[in-house]
């Protein structure tokens, strides 16, 4: 069992795994990422390996302190600092030039690498301890559901990962909202934990990619996947008679669905606490045995389009 409490003492064995070119598994605020130290290649390596991720799809650079940002790229323009400097450390990862020093596997090949700022602190505090900004994916197998506990690492990477820090459920629970400023335009390439409402008070307007390039590369229609089939509903004459339902319902269960076979995503219909329920939620009903999850659309305001971006990517594999 790799699975250790976060206190700070295994934060600095994690940090040690880290800094001698191993790979460790660490809550953030949104989601479990799986580290590496960003500067060395071969570390960074293990990370695809061990997700079975596919190289065209690049790793987000974690760092603790805005001094690092001069490591891992050229600067970052005023543009971009206007939104880092509201919602760093937190949820928002952003597309900077990429600095000589971060190897061509974190970013595949491209010229630009996403940053971000947790606010969780025993990410802040290993990143700081492991001295190196430290590339950090999601830490699930590549297109399954994120894990938002340390058992759900445990139960995907468990015998690939050396060590995985407990710090319990992640309080946001859905990734981080990425943004790419470029030649006065600013484009979302995958809605999070910021919700776009927010990030437009500081740009302004949110512009369309003009082309697959200019999204994030690793977007693929359907990720965020359950082993089992998922289809989304709004009214209950669209759920299509099956022989071993399982139900993931928004805010009550007034349709008298069978009770141990539902999750509720936030009695009050609180979209903060639905998103941090989304992804525990679905690993319960994943391990069901169900033939399919019925998921009841949720309001696409606020944090709501990112899980709605979610559960429609989950619902087309
Ligand atoms: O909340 C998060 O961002 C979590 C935690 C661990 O920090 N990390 C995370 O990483 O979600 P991952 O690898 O699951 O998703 C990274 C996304 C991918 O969609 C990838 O294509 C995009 O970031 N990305 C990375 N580098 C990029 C770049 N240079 N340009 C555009 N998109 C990029
Ligand atoms: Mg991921």
């Amino acid at each position: 069992m790799p699975v250790i409490p976060a206190t700070d003492e295994n934060i600095k064995k994690a940090a040690d795994i880290i800094r001698s070119g191993g790979v460790a598994a660490f809550p953030t605020e949104t989601v479990y990422g799986l580290g590496a130290d960003a500067l060395n290649a071969k570390a960074c390596a293990k990370i695809f390996e061990i997700k079975r991720r596919p190289f065209f799809d690049p790793l987000i650079v974690h760092i603790s302190d805005l001094s690092m940002i001069d490591i891992v790229s050229k600067g970052m323009p005023p543009e971009v600092r206007r939104l880092t400097e509201k919602f760093w450390p937190g949820p928002l990862t952003v597309i900077l030039e990429k600095s000589e020093n971060i190897p061509e596997i974190v970013t595949s090949g491209l010229d630009s690498v996403a940053v971000r700022m947790p606010s969780h602190k025993t990410a802040l505090r290993l990143i700081e301890l492991s001295g190196v900004p430290v590339a950090a994916p999601s830490a699930n197998p590549f297109g399954y559901l994120s894990p938002t506990e340390a058992k759900h690492v445990d139960e995907q990477l468990g015998e690939d990962v050396p060590m995985i820090l407990d710090g319990g459920s992640c309080g946001v629970g859905i990734e981080s909202t990425i943004i790419k400023i470029e030649n006065g335009k600013n484009y979302l390439l995958r809605s999070g934990g910021i919700p776009i409402e927010e990030i437009k008070k500081i740009t302004g307007d949110i512009d369309m990619p003009e082309s697959r390039k200019a999204q994030a590369p690793g977007m693929l229609p359907e990720h965020y996947s359950p082993v089992t089939r998922l289809k989304l509903f709004s009214e209950v004459n669209e759920i299509t008679a099956a022989h071993n339902p399982a139900y993931l319902l928004f805010r009550n269960n007034d349709k008298n669905f069978p009770e141990d076979r539902i999750e509720i995503l936030s009695e009050d219909g609180n979209l903060a606490e639905a998103a941090a329920r989304l992804f525990s939620c679905l690993h319960r009903l994943d391990s069901l045995g169900a033939d399919i999850i019925f998921a009841e659309r949720v309001p696409e305001t606020g944090l709501g389009a990112a899980i709605m971006d979610r559960l429609t990517r989950a619902s087309l594999k």
